[in-house]
């Protein structure tokens, strides 16, 4: 298996060291680990054993299982099948931003043809060509935040479909030909015949949300296989945004990150160390 989760085990512990406000020391202290061990598992220059990794587990609120599975590369999501749902799609942009992969995604609804562009994935052109080349109709455009490798060229694409700009109202606001257009959780936006639900899961951002239609929501940088974003601003927030919110939808509901594979309700449930 060719293992491709945006977040392995060094991203995952180091997040969950930081998110749990522990040093490097601390957690040799509570571990039985070395600080230069540590700091080498953190930098992916040390593969831990697995007992290492439930020692790490236990200190870090983690489930030493499941981060076992990552550690050793035994688990990864089953790919979504395209054409799981009847009434839309979810076509990936995946671009190259300093190196690292980020998606964009079209939302599209099929009965209608119409679509909603979420994020740009700091390439534009990448975004029109694609909407081009599916021949979709773009409605509107919804940011699941506002972090430059999800926002950057916001305007170009504004000034390409003439569409109007959504995103969370306490989420700084990237540059815009236009008044952005503000939402809070529960809020709805149509996409053709699909109604499209703002959720709340801010802490990597602080107006990071998701985009939710029937079985299909767009995460942003909340949540990745596996693992969580990045918890700028409340690792609180972000782990109890992604468990109300995300991990509440049935099982077989399918996650769509800003980042690494797509994923599903019921893989997170059953893999994700965080929860
Ligand atoms: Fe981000």
């Amino acid at each position: 298996m060719a293992y491709t989760l945006e977040d392995e085990f060094g991203d995952i512990i180091g997040k969950a060291r930081r998110g749990n406000g522990l040093s490097v020391s601390d957690v040799a202290a509570q571990s039985g680990l070395t600080e230069a061990q540590l700091s080498q598992m953190e930098d992916y220059t040390l593969k831990p054993t697995e007992e290492q990794v439930h020692s790490i587990a236990e200190c870090l609120n983690l489930n030493g299982d499941r981060l076992a599975d990552i550690a050793m590369e035994r688990w990864a999501p089953e790919p979504i099948p395209s054409g799981y749902d009847d009434a839309l799609e979810v076509v990936t942009i995946t671009a190259d931003v300093g190196g690292w992969p980020v998606h964009a995604y079209l939302l599209v609804c099929k009965a209608t043809n119409k679509a909603a562009i979420i994020d740009t994935a700091a390439h534009p052109d990448d975004v029109l060509q694609k909407v081009s080349e599916t021949g979709v109709e773009p409605t509107l455009i919804l940011l699941t935040h506002a972090h430059g490798d999800h926002a950057n060229g916001l305007m170009e694409i504004e000034r390409a479909t003439g569409c109007p700009t959504y995103i969370h109202a306490q989420e700084p606001q990237p540059r815009s030909t236009r008044q952005l257009r503000l939402l809070n959780h529960g809020d709805e936006v149509a996409v053709g015949n699909l109604s499209v639900k703002t959720l709340d899961t801010p802490g990597h951002t602080p107006g990071g949300c998701s985009f939710h239609t029937r079985s299909t929501v767009i995460v942003g940088d909340a949540l990745f296989a596996g693992s969580v974003g990045g918890a700028n601003i409340s690792y609180t927030d972000l782990l109890s945004g992604v468990r109300n919110y995300l991990l509440s939808l049935p099982d077989d509901t399918k996650l769509f990150p800003g980042h690494g594979p797509a994923t599903t309700v019921g893989e997170e449930k059953a893999h994700n160390p965080f929860f």
